[in-house]
């Protein structure tokens, strides 16, 4: 389905971003597969035809650069790290902590825009991780709600602006059974509480990703792969 394309992935060295470098390969994708920590990049790829490990923090203009460097066209880049927080009042977040989380969770959508976007081939797209938590906030977690809100009004921003040749996507997920999942101060029982009743698989998002690389009628869309957490 996606034969012979291009595809970047970030914060590929874990969770969502290994399993779509998994994903995208199965579908015949040839990978970058980008982490700030290269060992687990290099980990992801282990045994896998079509990717290749590369270290890129994407809060860096120019790891993003070099990524690319080598490439004159790309047909999809999936922004995908993000980090979470430490769960805290608001009172006691330090603009440190507000800094790191929007510039790893939002900051790195505006560079991606700017440096991989024009290397998108027509018809290309730009797929961002959001979060559910923009739909359901939770208290504690006022920047990473920010960041992921700030994504999705960004994203459909660069969709219009992009268009016709640029199509640009958010994928929401809900409680995702990664290791990021410890640092969102849930309860034991969290996919208990989801409509659903289980929590989202990684290969879950990976699935969203691969058809939103290839749905060509759809652009500024959300996303959400959430058990139902929105409803
Ligand atoms: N796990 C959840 O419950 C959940 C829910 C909603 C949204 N998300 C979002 O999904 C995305 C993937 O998260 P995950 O659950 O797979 O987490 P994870 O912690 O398993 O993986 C995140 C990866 O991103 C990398 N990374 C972090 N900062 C980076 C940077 N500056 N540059 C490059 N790589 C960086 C990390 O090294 C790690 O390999 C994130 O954007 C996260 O906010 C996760």
């Amino acid at each position: 389905m996606l034969e012979g394309k291009v595809v970047v992935v970030t914060g590929a060295g874990s969770g969502i971003g290994r399993a779509a470098v998994h994903r995208f390969v199965e579908a015949g994708a040839r990978v970058l597969a980008a982490d700030r920590d290269f060992q687990k990049a290099h980990e992801t790829c282990a045994g896998l035809p079509y990717a290749t490990p590369h270290k890129a923090d994407v809060t860096r203009r120019e790891d993003i650069e070099a990524l690319l460097a080598k490439r004159d066209h790309i047909d999809v880049y999936f922004n995908n790290a993000g980090i979470p927080e430490t769960v805290k009042p608001l009172a006691e977040i330090t603009r440190e902590e507000w800094d790191a989380v929007l510039d790893v969770n939002l900051t790195s959508l505006f560079l991606a825009a700017q440096v991989a976007a024009p290397k998108l081939r027509p018809g290309g797209v730009l797929l961002q991780t959001g979060s559910i938590i923009a739909n359901r906030p939770r208290a504690g977690l006022a920047e990473y709600v920010a960041a992921k809100s700030g994504v999705i009004g960004l994203a459909r921003g660069l969709a219009a602006e992009l268009a016709p040749d640029v199509r640009v996507n958010v994928i929401n997920p809900g409680p995702a059974n990664t290791p990021m999942l410890g640092g969102f101060g849930f309860d034991a029982d969290v996919a208990q509480a989801l409509p659903l009743k289980r929590l989202i698989e990684p290969e879950d998002i990976a699935d969203a990703a691969v058809y939103l690389a290839g749905a060509t009628a759809v652009t500024g869309a959300v996303f959400n792969i959430d058990a139902g957490r929105d409803l």
